[in-house]
């Protein structure tokens, strides 16, 4: 097969049989976003058969909408007192930036990996911005000690993604697009690959594999404001959980400090790397309060709980949203610099941020936790991998610093890749028998969902969770409020069991997709729930009322999930420290 993706032109009468809709490969990479592209590259260039399975063409994977940038110390541009960055100073940043619960082995990986990435991406086409001197242009983030985020522009996930998907399209690796994987095959402690619905047609296909990469993105939708695509619903980790992998750290969520008041479309961290700063009603620097030193550029948990502590005693607008004001930067900088932000605020909120300040909140960002892997991305099950943000490596602790995100992706991508490149020389060709299997028991399990009648239509259950997550697992959590948002969650996933929807056509059955996605919704939701209740200290993004304080005798550890006759079970495992020493984060 050499085409670049499976468009599926057939009509359903020429699908054929089961054994036509059973595909053989090397490689299976889960998600078409920078991590599974950077991946499928790596797979490719190593001579094996690798494919991209990807419920949307990829260049709508949510990577497309990352703006603000991506970390490596390149030092072009120098600290206050002109001292130049350097791999280490990334890292403490890192570590303190993920209150301690990073697992250093991990975080050194990245940050010296860095360099290399951005340089890399460069050469193979990404526009990177530029300082006068022709070098890649750096900008301040938040909690980073030096101006170390690389950027093009406010599009920088944009001009990565294309890069890559063109880097794809050159070596032609096979891209199944709107396909919705639905099950991970697996037998005697392996998994042998998956199933999916190939959207459409409604037809159910299988792949059998060497190695199955895991690179399905976040599980932002849960929650009612959220930065995230649409498409981020939890699929890759209920997957992993459902096969037997374990979840790591996933109470750890992260708010996004600004978003854009309403739609919650992000509103890039780098518009303060810019110079903007946040205003409450009264027209107060409020940040002063809350971070002396670092200000607006404080990392994203403090500055969020900032934002969110002025809403709730009263010296936001609205009862609802603070400022980021732009206006002095100046016409020109916010055109060159911020355009993707400036465009959003006009058609979204029809405010000119050249003009006037922008009205925004904090919003569901990103999620710390995910697929439990080591640094190589492996997980417990032989022949699955997973890496970037539906996995755990763990290399942003309790909270990401922004600019790492993009890093993780391109970074463990690649490397991700090499360690399955290694670990299938010695892997047997595949049985099909597994994989065939499962796809006979998810056509029962699919046409037995599209025979319900009756009952209560799903979608308004979806509505329920991501209010039920906003209220009662967002910035600040307490006991009370969280035992009753996992109540809230137990009746929906009763509900959901006895719910339909009324289209029952195969061909793009977007509500039997989104069914689906609700079902793998509801079960991260409760994962989330039991180790945020569990989790009895305040660390990173996870702020208890009840508990205010960080607790590194009892929780200096990893929140460990998996299922146990289909309910979660916890268990804890260490933290890899290394040469930063946890103590009081300040900043
Ligand atoms: O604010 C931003 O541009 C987001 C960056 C990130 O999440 O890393």
């Amino acid at each position: 097969m050499n085409i670049i993706t499976k468009s599926m032109k057939q009509d359903k009468a020429q699908i054929g049989t089961l054994e036509s809709r059973v595909h053989l490969h090397d490689v299976l990479v889960v998600g078409g976003g920078l991590t599974g592209l950077r991946a499928a590259m790596q797979a490719a260039d190593a001579g094996l058969d690798v494919v991209v399975i990807s419920k949307v063409n990829p260049l709508r994977s949510h990577s497309v909408a990352a703006q603000g940038g991506m970390n490596a110390s390149l030092g072009n541009v120098k600290g206050e007192d002109g001292a130049e960055d350097n791999w280490e100073m990334h890292a403490y940043d890192t570590v303190k930036g993920s209150d301690y619960l990073a697992d250093q082995d991990a975080v050194e990986l990245m940050c010296r990996e860095a360099p290399r990435s951005v340089i890399e991406l460069e050469h193979l086409g990404t526009v990177w911005s530029r300082l006068e001197n022709g070098k890649i242009a750096q900008r301040p983030f938040g909690g980073a000690g030096f101006p170390r985020t690389c950027y093009a522009a406010d599009r920088t996930g944009h001009n990565a993604l294309h890069t890559l998907f063109e880097q794809v399209v050159a070596r032609k690796i096979p891209v199944y697009e709107e396909f919705f994987v639905t099950s991970l095959v697996t037998k005697n402690g392996r998994c042998w690959g998956l199933t999916a619905i190939d959207i459409k047609t409604g037809n159910i296909h299988g792949f059998s594999s060497k190695a199955t990469l895991m690179a399905t993105g976040g599980f932002g939708r849960i929650f009612s404001r959220s930065t995230n695509a649409i498409i981020n619903t939890a699929d890759g980790q209920a997957l992993a959980m459902d096969a037997g992998v374990p979840l790591k750290d996933m109470e750890f969520v992260q708010f996004h400090p600004t978003t854009l008041y309403g739609t919650n479309i992000l509103m890039s961290e780098g518009a303060r790397g810019e110079g903007g700063i946040l205003v409450n009603k009264n027209g107060e620097r409020f940040m002063k309060r809350y971070a002396p030193n670092s200000l607006d550029l404080a990392p994203r948990d403090v500055v969020a709980r900032s934002i969110e502590q002025e809403i709730l005693e009263g010296r936001a607008y609205d009862q609802g949203y603070v400022h980021l004001d732009l206006t002095h930067l100046g016409s020109d900088r916010i055109k060159e610099r911020l355009p993707g932000i400036r465009q959003i605020a006009m058609d979204f909120a029809g405010v000119d941020p050249v003009e006037k300040p922008v009205p925004i909140q904090p919003g569901q960002h990103y999620s710390m936790g995910g697929i439990d892997v080591d640094k190589n991305g492996s997980t417990m099950l032989k022949g699955l991998f997973a890496a970037g943000e539906c996995s755990c490596i763990s290399v942003h602790g309790a909270n990401r610093l922004g600019g790492n995100s993009l890093l993780e992706t391109v970074v463990f991508g690649r490397l991700t890749a090499d360690r399955i490149i290694e670990e299938i020389q010695n892997v047997e060709q595949p049985e099909m028998e597994p994989v065939m299997a499962a796809v006979q028991s998810m056509e029962t399990k699919t046409e037995n969902i599209l025979q319900r009648n009756g009952g209560e239509k799903f979608f308004s259950i979806k509505t329920d969770l991501t209010q039920t997550m906003q209220n009662k697992f967002g910035i600040f959590r307490d006991n009370d409020t969280m035992e009753d948002g996992l109540s809230e969650i137990e009746e929906l996933k009763v509900r959901f069991s006895n719910s339909c929807f009324m289209n029952k056509e195969p061909s793009y059955n977007q509500a039997l997709i989104q069914f689906l996605e609700l079902e793998a919704m509801l079960k991260i939701a409760e994962v989330v729930a039991v180790g945020a209740i569990q989790r009895r200290e305040s660390r990173g993004s996870h702020k208890r009322n009840d508990y205010p304080d960080r607790d590194d005798e009892k929780f200096l550890k990893h929140t460990i999930v998996s299922l146990k006759d289909g309910k979660p079970v916890i268990n804890y495992k260490p933290v890899k420290l290394g040469r930063f020493e946890p103590k009081e984060r300040l900043y």
